[in-house]
């Protein structure tokens, strides 16, 4: 079964919890995107969202850090309440440092790359990995357009996966998902579709994330 993970950044953040309520009973987990000006040029939100989010929900938080430096923030994302933390393969460090100290903390851990990365570069640690996140649009903004060229990472990744015997790896996809690229994704492989404007900007949030998961 796919797994659904809406992105919380297209809320309407004067009603997050309601937000979050709406889309509680229809989805698996909650996509929590974290930005600090300086990795991507967006600046969102940290630690006090997720620690006040999650007295209110017991989803799975999925925290996608595009942050330069994880390595110092990844205890304080732990403590607050993360299950999945994600960090981007490009910042400067060594991914199996992050990796292990995310796992230090009993949190899964997850590896996200942007649409110019090669996979090559996280093989070596697929078996370490709970999660990679494929990114279908350069990360920093909710609503931009799904790149389709992504699709053949996917593809590789899923081959990679049973090549290297990591059978417990997901495989998540953010950006740009509405009903037609889901099902592109789903095609390819993907175990979860992070989305946010075609959830959020839909009334009904019940049949949004439906059609992702792929009711005609
Ligand atoms: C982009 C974020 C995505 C974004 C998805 O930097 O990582 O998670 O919120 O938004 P949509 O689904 O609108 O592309
Ligand atoms: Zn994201």
């Amino acid at each position: 079964m796919i797994k659904v993970s809406p992105s919380i950044l297209s809320c309407d953040f004067s009603k997050l919890s309601e937000e979050i309520k709406s889309v509680e009973p229809y989805c698996e987990m909650l996509h929590i995107d974290v930005m600090d000006g300086h990795f991507v040029p967006n600046i969102t939100f940290g630690t006090v969202v997720v620690r006040s989010i999650r007295k209110i929900t017991d989803l799975e938080f999925d925290v996608h850090l595009m942050i330069t430096n994880p390595e110092k923030y990844i205890e304080e994302f732990a403590k607050a309440g993360s299950d999945i933390i994600c960090v981007h393969a490009e910042v400067d460090h060594s991914i199996l440092k992050l990796i292990k100290l995310i796992k230090k903390y009993g949190k899964k851990a997850g590896v996200s790359l942007n649409p110019d990365t090669d996979l090559d570069l996280i093989l070596p640690y697929l078996r370490d990995l709970d999660m990679v996140m494929i990114m279908s649009v350069f990360p920093g903004f909710s609503g931009q357009n799904f790149m389709p060229k992504v699709l053949d990472k996917v593809k590789t990744l899923v081959k990679a996966r049973k090549i290297h015997k990591a059978k417990n790896l997901e495989i998540e996809i953010d950006g740009g998902i509405n009903k037609d690229t889901a099902k592109s994704a789903r095609d390819a492989g993907v175990d979860i579709l992070a989305a946010g404007s075609y959830i959020f900007k839909s009334k009904n949030r019940k049949k949004a994330i439906a059609m992702l998961k792929g009711a005609k």
